[in-house]
């Protein structure tokens, strides 16, 4: 599992722009070691490009006048009218390339490329892998050679260059960050061609980072043709501005001569800024469905697909295990809204929640909410209990992978225990003596942890739809309490380090699942305020002309105020869809604390409990007996 999720270190980032860089290098250079063209009249070979960089000095009149130019001397042409010498003095300058230039752009484009991979680096944790930078580099090598073909063999203007092609389906598929960075290095890379075209790269650079602004993240296709559309417009403007800086004029192309020849289309700037991100957007929509699977990404219909519960696998989990079901159930509701709060893929969060578990349905008896009488682990040493809990992942991979379930599902399987322990079953051990000199890693889960952001809500969501089951009678604070105590020890556990979540992301996902807690226990948990709310109805509900209830006297020291009574649950306030009954569950802030991690009575500091799921120490302390009939539930 760890393989398919190798990441590139500085190392790597080096080797790959080193290794890219030669390859570039040669791309863009290869054809000025050919011996320049000789014009003897005959047609040109390729067609020559000389960017507005140049100065020319007009020495034909006499007089000393400077002008920045922009020449391209067409393929299939012979070299003739007044510009023919200064072309040929631009080619003589150039062929064979000379060594100072060969050095100038080898270390231009290797500090591009080294940079464009630390900052991949930076954007967790798509951006830091392996497969990812190799596709990236791999992708900006076929944008090169692509537009070195193309400004080689016609005399199209190089706006023509789609490289929206590259920039949109990475912005689709890993992220606009990933996509900006992919859009300015795939500009710098284009312009470098030209060799260096300003205008060039400052239009292809307004082009892509208007289009990946206007992406989706839910990779809906119609904001490909806004963000195309955007770019387009923006593509002329940014144009006629840059020419206007650079020439003082905008060249006009057909629009100016009235000539609406194809070729004379095809040569004119003007229309190649418009034309270009049109191109590059229509073929992003053909490129696509090859960058999904590249990528893994998982799309909406087949995720459609994969949530009916019509499907074997769903069918096989909810006859062999319908305790686990129904945990899988709410927890794709309470997930798939949290997901929704960040932004993140909710459709994925909710199928990776039907599948996280799917291996129960192998052995569903070692889980308690599968149990309807007696419990195998009784019967068990702690370490072959241990081993039968932990293949809940593996086989639940195995299977996944054996029907052909998507890899970005398969993933939320051996990502939601990441490498925790299994608490009850170490402790267990060490209690009876450990004589079988057992390590702490034999009762560790082998998975790893989550990361992407939908791996990792789902992580939180795990151990959170299990605690709720274990609150009786809460308020919005107990749930409150209970989802930041479960987020807080993931942090801790550094177990969310690589999820990409940030804190602000943290805070939503809190406040979501708390809420749907809250709702899904409806009647049983209230707000202070509607408790107060309440409090006042019942005391204007009083009777009128009923004596009004006398003021209390002031007591003479003051008393203990008296512990309200706890509420008895009615009949109809079941716990949510729980296969753990009210006897069994005990509020998880009720139960002792381990003396192992137990805080000073009365500190401030947050509480670094195990995560429900793992929390059987807390059980263990209480009664062993009956923490062993929970285990299934919470330590699974
Ligand atoms: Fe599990
Ligand atoms: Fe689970």
């Amino acid at each position: 599992m760890r393989s398919q999720r190798r990441r590139a270190g500085p190392i790597a980032g080096l080797m790959l722009s080193l290794f890219f860089g030669a390859l570039l290098v040669g791309t863009i250079t290869f054809d000025l070691f050919l011996a320049p063209h000789v014009p003897t009249g005959a047609p040109l070979p390729y067609t020559v490009r000389i960017p507005a960089m140049g100065v020319y000095k007009d020495t034909i009149t006499g007089g000393a006048s400077y002008q920045l130019l922009s020449l391209r001397a067409e393929r299939g042409r012979p070299l003739e009218g007044k510009h023919a010498r200064m072309v040929q003095a631009y080619e003589d300058l150039r062929r064979p390339p000379s060594t100072a230039l060969l050095f100038g752009l080898a270390t231009g484009i290797f500090l591009l490329l080294f940079l464009f991979a630390a900052q991949l680096r930076a954007q967790e944790p798509t951006g830091t892998l392996l497969w990812t930078q190799l596709g990236l580099f791999g992708g900006l090598t076929l944008v090169a050679i692509g537009g070195k073909a193309l400004l080689l063999f016609t005399s199209w203007s190089a706006m023509w260059i789609p490289l929206m092609a590259f920039s949109l389906p990475v912005t689709l598929y890993l992220g606009r960050r990933i996509g900006a960075a992919a859009t300015v290095a795939g500009a710098a890379l284009v312009s470098l061609l030209v060799p260096v075209d300003l205008t060039l790269l400052l239009v292809l650079c307004a082009q892509g980072l208007t289009a990946t602004a206007f992406v989706s993240p839910h990779r809906n296709m119609r904001s490909v043709l806004l963000g195309t559309l955007a770019a387009m417009v923006v593509g002329v403007v940014s144009f006629a501005a840059v020419s206007l800086l650079l020439v003082q004029y905008v060249p006009l192309g057909p629009l100016g001569a009235g000539d609406w020849s194809l070729p004379s289309i095809l040569n004119a700037d003007l229309i190649a800024a418009a034309g270009g991100p049109l191109v590059g957007g229509l073929l992003a929509l053909l490129v696509a469905p090859l960058a999904r699977r590249a990528t893994g990404v998982v799309s909406p219909q087949e995720l459609a697909q994969l949530a009916n519960f019509e499907h074997p696998l769903l069918r096989r989990l909810s006859s062999r295990a319908p305790g686990t079901w129904a945990h899988s159930l709410n927890m794709a509701n309470i997930a798939e809204m949290a997901a929704n709060a960040i932004g993140a893929d909710g459709q994925l969060v909710r199928v990776g929640a039907y599948y996280h578990d799917l291996g129960k349905s192998a052995e569903p008896n070692y889980f308690i909410e599968n149990q309807t009488g007696n419990n195998p682990h009784d019967e068990m040493p702690p370490e072959a209990s241990a081993d039968a809990i932990f293949s809940h992942v593996t086989s639940g991979v195995q299977l996944a992978r054996k029907h052909g379930i998507p890899e970005a599902v398969v993933e939320f399987i051996y990502t939601h225990h990441a490498t925790d322990r299994l608490e009850y079953f170490w402790h267990k051990i060490i209690k009876s003596g450990n004589k079988a000199g057992l390590r702490e890693q034999d009762f560790c889960y082998q998975g790893m942890p989550p990361l992407t952001r939908e791996t990792g809500i789902l992580a939180i969501c795990d151990a959170v739809e299990a605690a709720s089951r274990t609150l009786k009678n809460p308020d919005v604070d107990d749930i409150r309490k209970l989802v930041r105590q479960i987020i807080f020890t993931k942090l801790e556990k550094g177990i969310l380090d690589e999820s990409g979540l940030s804190i602000a992301d943290l805070r939503k996902i809190a406040d979501s699942m708390v809420e749907s807690v809250r709702s899904a226990m409806h009647g049983r948990v209230k707000y202070p305020w509607q408790e107060k709310e309440e409090r006042q109805q019942q005391r204007h509900q009083q009777p009128e002309g009923s004596a009004p209830a006398p003021a209390p006297a002031p007591a003479p020291a003051p008393a203990p105020a008296p512990t309200p009574a706890p509420r008895k649950p009615k009949p109809s306030e079941g716990s949510i869809a729980s296969p753990v009954t009210d006897e069994e569950a005990e509020p998880l802030k009720r139960r002792p604390r381990p003396a192992l991690r137990s805080k000073p009575t009365g500190s401030h500091e947050p509480a670094w409990v195990d995560s429900p799921e793992l929390g059987v120490d807390d059980d263990l302390a209480s009664d062993e007996l009956r923490s062993a009939r929970k285990l299934g539930s919470r330590d699974e």
